[in-house]
């Protein structure tokens, strides 16, 4: 798929002079190599304008990812955690999460909210505006690094997610190709945002900064009250015990898999035309183990491991 810039107001020339390949699992779609990362054309793009156009303020909320590591659940324990709080407790709350996909609730940056023709106006969020993106650290506009607002960023196992989006993007461009292909450029790192291993590295080296908290989709699966409050907190959200268990409990995967606007039921498909129902597959930790083979895994981990030596982050 060739991607078409025409509608973009700020001027693309420079795009033409950036290394491109094709990313065979997309449907063998140009991607774009740009401060060190992989991109989608229209992506870059879409940054450019978020500089020049997006006032961020502190107040905002930034939910980050690397694509399949988490990102629908964090959007929902976000909308959940920020539903509890703007509410009082003798009010009964609205329950976003019963009528709206997570990605309905917290729209990404790029594209949905900046780029070609936005389906969404900012201007009509209530505060604290809440937006996801997968932008790397390193590309994430300055306007953004420098507006102090509170960033989350969550992680996942390498082969978790590059299996993750094995099935997702297969299933989104029907791609044939070799899952040993598929593997072999994920690992180069020559898909979307990727490297993964660079991807994640960039956000942790931030972590210490009182605007930024990691978390990891392992942790939120093995103790999630822990992490939910730990985000709630971070979030300068204060919940007791039974709201942490009761936002647990609303954002789980056997909850929100089976809730008819997220199983397919009702037909509802994101801005780019794919079914919200895609982003609940099997929300398991270790499914990548299953489906690679132990060199693949070992391929994947050792890169991981060489590339975090000495930085404190682990598999
Ligand atoms: P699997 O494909 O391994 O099942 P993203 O939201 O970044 O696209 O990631 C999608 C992955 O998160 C999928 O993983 C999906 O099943 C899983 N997922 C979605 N919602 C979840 C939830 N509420 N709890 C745990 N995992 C969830």
């Amino acid at each position: 798929m060739e991607t078409d810039l025409q509608g973009f107001h700020e001027d693309t020339s420079f795009l033409s002079t950036l290394p491109k390949t094709k990313w065979k699992l997309g449907g063998d779609m140009t991607i774009l190599q740009w401060k060190g990362f992989w991109f989608m054309p229209e992506v870059v793009k879409s940054v450019i304008s978020i500089e020049n156009q997006f006032n961020p303020i502190p107040s905002d909320i930034l939910l980050v990812s690397f694509p399949k590591t988490g990102t629908t659940w964090l959007k929902a324990l976000t909308a959940t955690i920020l539903d509890h709080s703007s509410y009082p407790k003798s009010h009964s709350r609205t329950d976003p999460l019963q009528t709206r996909n997570p990605h309905e609730l917290i729209p990404f940056l790029e594209l949905e909210t900046f780029g070609e023709n936005p389906p969404r106006d900012i201007n009509q969020f209530p505060s604290p505006r809440v937006f996801s993106t997968h932008f790397p650290y390193s590309a994430l506009p300055e306007s953004i690094k420098n507006s102090g607002c509170r960033i989350i960023y969550i992680s996942r196992n390498p082969a978790d997610a590059f299996v993750s989006g094995w099935h997702f993007y297969k299933m989104m461009f029907g791609s044939k190709i070799p899952l040993e292909e598929a593997f072999d450029d994920f690992c180069k790192g020559t898909v979307p945002r990727g490297p993964f291993v660079d991807h994640v590295l960039e956000y942790w080296l931030q972590r210490e900064k009182k605007n930024v908290l990691f978390v990891t989709y392992e942790e939120l699966t093995e103790d999630p009250n822990v992490h939910v409050r730990r985000i709630a907190e971070f979030l300068g959200c204060s919940l007791s015990g039974d709201e942490v268990e009761q936002v647990v409990w609303k954002c789980s995967y056997a909850r929100l898999s089976k809730l008819g606007v997220n199983n397919g039921e009702e037909e509802r498909v994101n801005f780019s035309g794919m079914k919200l129902s895609s982003f609940f597959r099997r929300g398991v930790v270790g499914d990548g183990k299953k489906l690679l083979s132990p060199e693949m895994v070992e391929r994947i981990e050792t890169l991981a491991k060489h590339k975090w030596e000495g930085s404190g982050l682990e598999l």
